[in-house]
């Protein structure tokens, strides 16, 4: 069988193999803590759990629109316009199955061959992923330790050439929890005015910020029809597996958008829309009680490894990792990550999962229990401490 060349462009996200890989020394008998998966380790807030129930009852098992269900576009536009101070209409709302697919439906929509995309690097890795198998150029935008991972505008200008045709932003940022200041969003903004091209703002860790207050290139004046903002239900709600997201964009764009839908997947479970509904429009407690967990666990996981031999450690402002600098444990970020889940059984990634330039740096997640934290702590400074006597 020959596949399609454009596969050999399309790449993946590590996570899904390292999961796999810690589930089969589990089999084993081993012990790992896992640190490598993005996902809140809480459950679904029980009054959004019970509107899924009851939307069942009710007979939501059919097909909806594609661009997603009224009720639940207004839901967003409210939502949107209240947490970013912009007005939004419904019909620039696309709902899909988790916000990930806004990265593929927009990006096709947009792009064509020979077109460039400035990514962040390192960075969600399926930009990367789908601007090569869309036969678009990646141009990887370096995000730097000592700017707290943020970008350097300056040089985000000079990777500007006449083919740029999108941006994409992301803060807050996975893998390192950076949060982009407001500086570098008015240079960002400013940028793009001058250069003609499209922002996708990917803001799906927005609620989950521990200083400041998110801010959002789509309140930018002057930026209208140009900024295609990422979010969703995922991480804020605690519904990975539920698969709720969605993207606002202007109209015409958002069209495009869902008739891949209908190419696609038609339209996004209706029961599932019902939940997002109750989950937008009910009580907030129990986000604000889970963003005042994970920062205890910040805090944490950033004290333990910058007492670890050959580790230090930023404090991230925003989302659930860390992104702690390993070069002076001697090892190459692959080699760490792979030794520490074999001989550790700890399970996290190598920086290089998000790119070239996350050579160097691990990723560990610390969506898991303080108790489960402390333990990989422990487990890490042992194996580092063998390794520095051997
Ligand atoms: C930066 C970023 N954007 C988007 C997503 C996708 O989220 P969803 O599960 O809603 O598709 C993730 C998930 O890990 C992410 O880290």
């Amino acid at each position: 069988m020959r596949y399609a060349t454009r596969m050999s462009r399309c790449g993946t996200e590590t996570a899904f193999e390292v999961l796999a890989r810690a589930q089969a020394l589990e089999r084993q008998g081993k012990e790992v803590v896992h640190l490598q998966i993005g996902e809140p380790d809480f459950d679904t807030p029980r009054h959004i759990r019970q509107a899924a129930a009851k939307a069942l009852e009710e007979g939501w098992t059919h097909y909806g629109p594609s661009p997603g269900l009224m009720e639940l576009r207004e839901a967003i536009a409210e939502y949107v316009a209240r947490t970013r101070g912009t007005r939004v209409a419904p019909d620039e709302v696309v709902v899909t199955a988790g916000g990930k697919p806004i990265m593929f439906f927009a990006m096709m929509a947009l792009l064509d061959e020979g077109d460039e995309v400035i990514y962040p690097n390192p960075g969600f890795p399926i930009y990367e992923s789908v601007i090569e198998l869309l036969g678009a150029r990646a141009v990887p935008l370096p995000l730097r330790e000592e700017r707290d991972f943020a970008f350097d505008a300056d040089e985000l200008e000079r990777l500007v050439t006449a083919r740029t045709k999108l941006l994409i932003v992301n803060s807050p940022q996975n893998p390192t929890g950076g949060v982009l200041d407001k500086a570098t969003l008015d240079r960002v903004a400013e940028i793009a005015r001058r250069h003609d091209f499209y922002i996708l703002s990917d803001e799906i860790y927005s609620r989950i910020i521990y200083e400041g207050e998110p801010r959002s290139l789509s309140s930018y004046p002057g930026l209208e029809g140009r900024v295609i903002l990422l979010d969703g239900f995922s991480k804020t709600y605690a519904m990975t597996g539920w698969r709720l997201g969605y993207g606002v964009m202007e109209p015409v764009l958002a069209k495009h958008v869902a008739r891949l839908q209908t190419n696609s997947n038609s339209c996004t479970n209706s029961l599932v829309q019902r939940a997002g509904v109750a989950a937008l429009r009910g009580p907030q407690g129990e986000v604000d009680a889970m963003v005042a967990e994970f920062r205890r666990r910040r805090d944490a996981i950033v004290a333990g490894l910058n007492r670890l031999p050959g580790v230090t450690c930023r404090l991230p402002k925003g989302a659930f990792y860390v992104f702690p600098n390993i070069t002076r444990t001697g090892m190459r970020s692959q080699e760490l990550a792979d030794a520490m889940l074999a001989e550790a059984g700890v399970a996290a990634l190598s920086g290089t999962a998000f790119g070239a330039h996350g050579e160097g740096y691990l990723r560990l997640s610390y969506a898991n229990s303080l108790p489960n934290i402390e333990k990989a702590l422990r487990k890490m400074g042992d194996f580092l401490a063998a390794r520095a006597r051997a």
